[in-house]
Order: structure tokens, then C-alpha cells, then sequence
């Protein structure tokens, strides 16, 4: 893993606020609220655990959440509070029909190529009992869409400077990015990653095809209806029956 692991963790940190992963805790709360399947609820890529933490501590989820990450230094780092597994999204470590929903933020789960998404689906759908709910957060495709290059670069508070170039290919629905990041001892990591971000009638078909119904989209975490500007994409679904 040469982008997720340190440099994901000391260049990504910064940004997220308190109040940011509060709103996002808020709204996958909300999103469990009502599920009635009894058993655990898996944090797909829980990276240092922001939600799971706070999501297993109090609430709809409660003593219920386990994080699965495969960066080592992610789950040494994590919050405390919380159960995780080291794994691979790519091969789930939970028995068939055992849990009773997971989740992913951040398009953790659309890092892979298409064929492994299809896969990867089917994992999930595979360990969740009847009625089990997914929840998944991405970025809708229109976004990049409109935006495809970017670049910044920026002075973290440690004094890192953090620098990063990204290209959105639409056709491929894309977006692949190069950062790196000097630490104030001028050591320098850097790394390349790419996520896929698919327009939301293509979403709803790998959902449907790998087992799940869509209940809900939302374009944003006050649950807002889905549009071309819409900063966020949320999906939930749930594992069909027969
Ligand atoms: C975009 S980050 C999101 C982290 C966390 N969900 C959050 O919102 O703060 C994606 C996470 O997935 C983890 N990850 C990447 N590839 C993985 C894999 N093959 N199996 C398990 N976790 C993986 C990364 O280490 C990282 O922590």
C-alpha cells in the first residue's frame, strides 16, 4: 500500500474536522436507526476508526460496530473504543448471513477495478443476514465531471507541505491522482491512487446486480435530494430477498 497507510493518514487527518465527522456520524445514526436485524454492523476501510469510535459508543449502533482495515498503522493509530480486523475488503473475514449491515465512507470501497467491485459487493452481500442495510459514501460522478483537474498545494499545520495533482477521466469515470507530502524533516512520501466514481444509474445496477436494493439516495448528510451540484453522494441499500 504506497497511498493509504502513513501519507494517507498524516495528509488526510488535518482536514477532517470534529464537526465534519460528527455530521457524518450523525447521518449513518440515522441511517441504522430503524434497522431491526439484530448482530454486527462492519466499518468497510474504518481507517483510524472516526466513526466506528463514536458510532460503537453510543446510539442505534452501540457495542455493535467492528472496524476492518488492512493498513497496519491505521488500526495502531485508531481511536479507542472499538473491535477491528485486519483484511482485505476483497475477501471479508465474517461468516455467510452474520452481520446485520456495513458501511463505507469516503468511496473506500470503489478503489479497486470494476471486476473487483462486482466481487467485492458480492462479499458484502454474502455476510449480511436478511433485511441486512449497506451504506456507502461517495462523491457523485457530475462533480468530477465538471471539475476534472486539480491541483493544490498547502503548508499543514505540522509545517508538511502537501502537494497534489489529480485528472478525472470521464469516459473511465476515473479520477487518478498523485500526492506527496515533506515532512518538516524533509522526509518525503509519496504516492498514487485512483478511485472510480460511477454515475448513479450505473451505481444502482452494480447494487442490483450484486444482490441489494436501493432504499435511498442522498445528495448530502441533512439527507437532500441528489443533484449535478450535490457535494456528496450517500446510498443505502438492502440485501434483496430470494
Ligand atoms: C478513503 S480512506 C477512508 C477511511 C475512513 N473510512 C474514513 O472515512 O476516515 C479508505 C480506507 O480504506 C483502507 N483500505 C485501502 N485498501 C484496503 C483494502 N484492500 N482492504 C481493507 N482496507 C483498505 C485504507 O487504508 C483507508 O483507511
Amino acid at each position: 500500500m504506497s497511498f493509504f497507510g502513513e501519507l494517507y493518514l498524516r495528509s488526510t487527518l488535518p482536514f477532517l474536522s470534529e464537526e465534519t465527522t460528527a455530521k457524518e456520524v450523525a447521518y449513518l445514526a440515522r441511517s441504522f436507526e430503524e434497522l431491526r436485524v439484530p448482530g454486527p454492523v462492519v466499518d468497510l476501510g474504518c481507517g483510524h476508526g472516526r466513526h466506528a469510535a463514536r458510532l460503537n459508543a453510543r446510539g442505534p449502533l452501540a457495542g455493535r460496530v467492528v472496524g476492518l482495515e488492512l493498513d497496519p498503522l491505521s488500526l495502531q493509530e485508531r481511536l479507542p473504543g472499538f473491535a477491528a480486523v485486519r483484511a482485505d475488503l476483497r475477501s471479508l473475514p465474517f461468516r455467510t448471513g452474520s452481520l446485520a449491515g456495513a458501511y463505507a465512507w469516503y468511496s473506500s470501497l470503489f478503489i479497486f477495478s470494476d471486476e473487483e467491485h462486482v466481487a467485492l459487493l458480492r462479499e458484502v452481500a454474502r455476510c449480511l443476514k436478511p433485511g441486512g442495510r449497506m451504506v456507502l459514501h461517495t462523491v457523485p460522478y457530475e462533480r468530477l465531471a465538471s471539475q476534472p483537474e486539480a491541483s493544490f498545494s498547502t503548508r499543514l499545520p505540522d509545517g508538511s507541505l502537501l502537494e497534489e495533482k489529480s485528472r478525472f477521466d470521464a469516459v473511465r469515470g476515473r479520477d487518478e491522482a498523485t500526492r506527496k507530502l515533506t515532512r518538516p524533516d524533509g522526509r518525503v512520501l509519496s504516492g498514487h491512487y485512483a478511485i472510480r466514481y460511477y454515475p448513479l444509474a450505473d451505481l444502482t445496477q452494480l447494487l442490483e446486480f450484486t444482490g441489494f436494493s436501493l432504499r435511498w439516495v442522498h445528495g448530502g448528510l441533512e439527507q437532500e435530494k441528489p443533484s449535478g451540484t450535490s457535494t456528496d453522494l450517500v446510498v443505502g441499500a438492502e440485501l434483496r430477498h430470494g
